[in-house]
């Protein structure tokens, strides 16, 4: 083959590049770029083929008239939840994760509820040896269930079984170990990912099936990511956890069929994922009384509230560049609390090591953590634990200013039931009422007022 039919294709983010080089710049990724052959559409000559071929195309009305098909709800609730309320037919999802976080085991189960439906369901591994899929179905228990179940990775084979059994649900796992002949490339790179991606949700979407891929996330280059076919499915789902504790938080980052906001919890047991309905309370850490530098953030995921510990520490540093460690939370926004606290405060953590941990392995998104963690902060810099029965949040501006954060009545509720009595918050309307008692917190400087050591306070409770 000519030589200007091959490219280079970053295998983190899918770009192509027509030359080699050490870091991919659209990505920003190191040493992921692999010659590979040039797809279809940038071989010259191509697009005069397709278009000599061409049909007429015709134009519907957007207000149609079928039917939208009825979602197909596992009855795994905390799964439906993310997804939007069930599946929808006709539909591709991607759930990624890292190894080993229990996107099988949370598939098979998936498999095995509907199943029991009387839906029928195949389950696609290229992964693992078809006694590894049956043993893991006898510890979840799922071994009743009419599940089909294949060990195969050649994607002709595939779709040649799966257009016999005509399923209402295909689990492919995963979709980095599948190839496709007449792809010049091997299993798990760009090329092969696209490909087989592309073929099996053109399936999904002919059929009705609905399609869930299984993708690995590396950060290696040396298989592609789920980025590369996440503009290919309709929805996108990661699993995460935190290595040696037993919560799983399941998050869409990307729906056509819902919002993106909903979280699922399960928590990791011998027999599989057990659902979380009431998460709240799972971060929190022991009861009682906190230490220094501990905060509960009164935080809303997606429709439920939930309330998590951030934990900070401030320790003096032993180097020139004092390190800050973060988990669960975002570096920049770490970085802003730290400034507008020394700026509008005067509160310095120059010289200081600074770590901030949210507790229970929860990824906090909410601007409204602001607050919280500032007041972690400041009570890990002057060793004063908070309030007892405490909770926080607000957003913090760089003027200082405390910004109101919605669902307050929702967050206060939830505080007041998991017997929390106060709570530090933004401005609120006049005569409001609440569960609690709330001290209205409008600029950081009042945090750091309201949080600063009393003169010899006494243990009133
Ligand atoms: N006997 C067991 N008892 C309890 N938990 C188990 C048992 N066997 C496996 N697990 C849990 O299941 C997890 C592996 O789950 P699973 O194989 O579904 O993950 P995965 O995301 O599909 O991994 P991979 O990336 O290897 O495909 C283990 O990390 C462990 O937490
Ligand atoms: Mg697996
Ligand atoms: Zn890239």
């Amino acid at each position: 083959m000519a030589k200007s039919d091959h490219v280079f294709t970053c295998q983190a983010c899918g770009a192509i590049w027509p030359k080699w080089a050490g870091k991919c710049d659209a990505c920003g990724e190191w040493n992921t770029l692999v010659e590979e052959a040039a797809p279809r559409s940038v071989v010259p000559g191509a697009l005069a083929a397709a278009k000599a071929k061409g049909s007429k195309l015709a134009f519907v009305e957007l207000a149609g008239d079928a039917e939208p098909p009825a979602r197909l709800a596992t009855g795994i609730s905390e799964f439906d939840r993310v997804c939007g309320g069930g599946l929808v037919p006709a539909s591709a999802i991607l759930v990624g994760g890292d190894p080993g976080v229990g996107k099988s085991t949370l598939l098979l189960q998936t498999a095995a509820a509907l199943a029991r439906k009387g839906a029928t369901v195949a389950y696609v591994t290229g992964e693992e040896a078809e006694a590894q899929v049956q043993d893991r179905a006898r510890r979840l228990k799922a071994s009743d269930a009419n599940v089909q179940l294949a060990a195969e990775t050649d994607l002709r084979k595939i779709l040649d079984g799966l257009k016999t059994l005509k399923p209402d649900l295909v689990i492919v796992d995963s979709i980095q170990t599948l190839w496709a002949d007449g792809v010049e490339a091997a299993p798990g790179t760009v090329a092969q990912v696209r490909a087989c991606a592309h073929e099996l949700v053109r399936f999904a979407k002919k059929t009705g099936a609905i399609l869930i891929l299984v993708g690995h996330v590396t950060k290696d280059g040396q298989i592609a990511g789920p980025r590369v076919v996440e503009h290919l499915v309709d929805a996108v789902i990661y699993f995460e956890g935190e290595r040696g504790l037993p919560f799983r938080i399941l998050r869409a980052v990307k729906n056509r069929f819902g919002p993106t906001d909903e979280i699922g919890v399960f928590e990791m047991v011998e027999l599989g994922l057990v659902e979380t309905p009431n998460p709240s309370a799972l971060f929190l850490g022991e009861n009682g009384q906190r230490a220094s530098g501990a905060a509960v953030f009164a935080g809303v995921e997606g429709s439920r509230p939930v309330l998590v510990e951030i934990q900070a520490l401030a320790a003096a540093s032993a180097y020139g560049t004092p390190r800050r460690a973060i988990v669960g939370w975002d570096s920049a926004r770490l970085a802003m609390i730290l400034a507008v606290l020394e700026t509008r405060c005067g509160l310095s953590f120059a010289g200081r090591d600074v770590y901030l941990s949210v507790a229970g392995g929860l990824r906090i998104t909410e601007p409204a953590a602001d607050l919280a963690v500032a007041a972690a902060l400041i009570s890990a810099l002057t060793d004063e634990p908070l309030p007892r029965d405490c909770v926080v949040f607000g957003e913090v501006a760089l003027s200082g200013e405390i910004r109101p954060a919605g669902r307050t009545d929702l967050r206060l509720k939830e505080a007041a039931k998991l017997g929390f009595s106060n709570a530090l918050a933004p401005p609120q309307k006049k005569g409001a009422k609440f569960d609690l008692e709330v001290k209205q917190i409008s600029h950081i400087a009042d945090l750091a007022a309201a949080l600063a050591p009393a003169p010899r306070r006494r243990e009133a409770s």
